[in-house]
């Protein structure tokens, strides 16, 4: 089966063809550009620059795919959660490409695929497993479970991880988006520079960052000289990857799982995945991350979780909505692990 995926529900306009688990071609049309100067995505912007760019990508997609509209099976399209004009362009683009062709349409939740993403790379992990969805809008703990359900086993309170680092690399004077800047300016170490707090919110799974965020305003507001903010950015990426790693791990153990899958932007973040890595062999429970390409949005991971959809006989019509908000379900208090699963 080929699937063509299509992503545009933030500020990448991407496509990606993918061939029974294979990715054949991926391409992404970055508007990191545009925005910068904004300090972050301004949706109208996006909108218009999706609509400008939506069918050239995707004929760059299927010609480095070699293939024509006619070879697809399926379209696979974020449909939900994202701005709500950024997801209306490609979910148009694929209806009318659908309804023309007359191939299957599938409509994809993001964050599902961005998991997709992981369990692909953890060569097509089955569920069930817990997984770490962190980006610029989300910072989940997700327990994916045997049939495919997803319960949400924590959530962040405040700010995701991701806007977490873009706000105070901004504030350090960083360009957007600052999580790539504060990795690199990380490398070099702490420096002598203080720790940053970390919110434990007792045994929660759930997360806040804007205590951190606020921190590093207090430090810049106080005198930052330029050579500190190496140092600074260590000690900020310290404070989240040391509470995002904790709590993973804490929620694959609760969940009974082998398995732990990372997703999302921030999951580009090597530190992030070094650390997990390790706390989770410390836990007996295998760490999953996506390669560095399939870890920001990308049509790749739509394209590999469509694929999923259609092959269990998942397809929509045209009557398609977009959703700006879909939020996964939090799991009930009492849930325990299925018996078979040791805690
Ligand atoms: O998944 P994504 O591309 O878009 C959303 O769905 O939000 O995630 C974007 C986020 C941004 O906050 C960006 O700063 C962060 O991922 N990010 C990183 C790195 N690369 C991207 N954060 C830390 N280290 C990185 N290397
Ligand atoms: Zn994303």
């Amino acid at each position: 089966m080929t699937v063509l995926g299509l992503e545009t529900s933030c500020d990448e306009t991407s496509a990606a063809v993918v061939r029974d688990g294979m990715v054949l071609s991926s391409l992404v049309a970055s508007q990191a550009d545009l925005h910068a100067r904004w300090g972050g995505v301004v949706p109208e912007v996006a909108s218009r620059r999706h609509l400008e760019r939506v069918l050239p990508v995707i004929d760059e997609a299927l010609e480095a795919a070699g293939l024509r509209l006619g070879d697809l099976s399926g379209i696979a399209v974020t449909n939900r959660p994202g701005l709500a004009g950024a997801l209306v362009v490609g979910v148009a683009a694929a209806k009318a490409l659908a309804a023309a062709m007359d191939v299957a349409l599938i409509g994809v939740n993001h964050l599902h695929g961005h998991l997709s993403a992981g369990a692909h790379a953890g060569g097509d992990l089955r569920p069930p497993y817990a997984a770490l969805l962190v980006s610029g809008g989300h910072t989940e703990l997700i327990y994916v479970t045997a049939n495919t359900e997803y319960l949400c086993m924590g959530r962040t309170r405040d700010d995701a991880a991701g806007e977490c680092l873009d706000k105070c690399a901004r504030v350090m004077g960083l360009p957007y988006p600052g999580g790539p800047h504060v990795e690199r300016l990380a490398r070099a170490g702490r420096q002598g520079e203080r720790p940053l707090p970390r919110a434990w919110l007792g045994d929660s799974l759930d997360f806040s960052f804007s205590g951190l965020k606020t921190a590093v305003l207090r430090r810049v507001e106080a005198g930052l000289e330029p050579a500190r903010v190496p140092g600074l950015c260590a000690a900020l990426q310290e404070s989240v990857v040391d509470v995002l790693v904790r709590k993973s791990v804490r929620a694959a153990t609760r969940a009974g799982v082998s398995h732990l899958v990372l997703g999302g932007g921030v999951t580009a973040n090597r530190a992030l995945v070094d650390a997990a890595t390790q706390a989770g062999a410390r836990a007996g429970v295998t760490v999953v991350a996506p390669p560095l390409d399939l870890c920001t949005d990308n049509a790749a991971m739509i394209a590999l979780h469509g694929l999923k959809l259609l092959r269990a006989g998942l397809r929509d019509g045209l009557g398609l909505d977009v959703l700006a908000s879909d939020p996964i379900p939090r799991m009930a208090h009492d849930w325990k692990p299925p018996s078979s699963a040791s805690v």
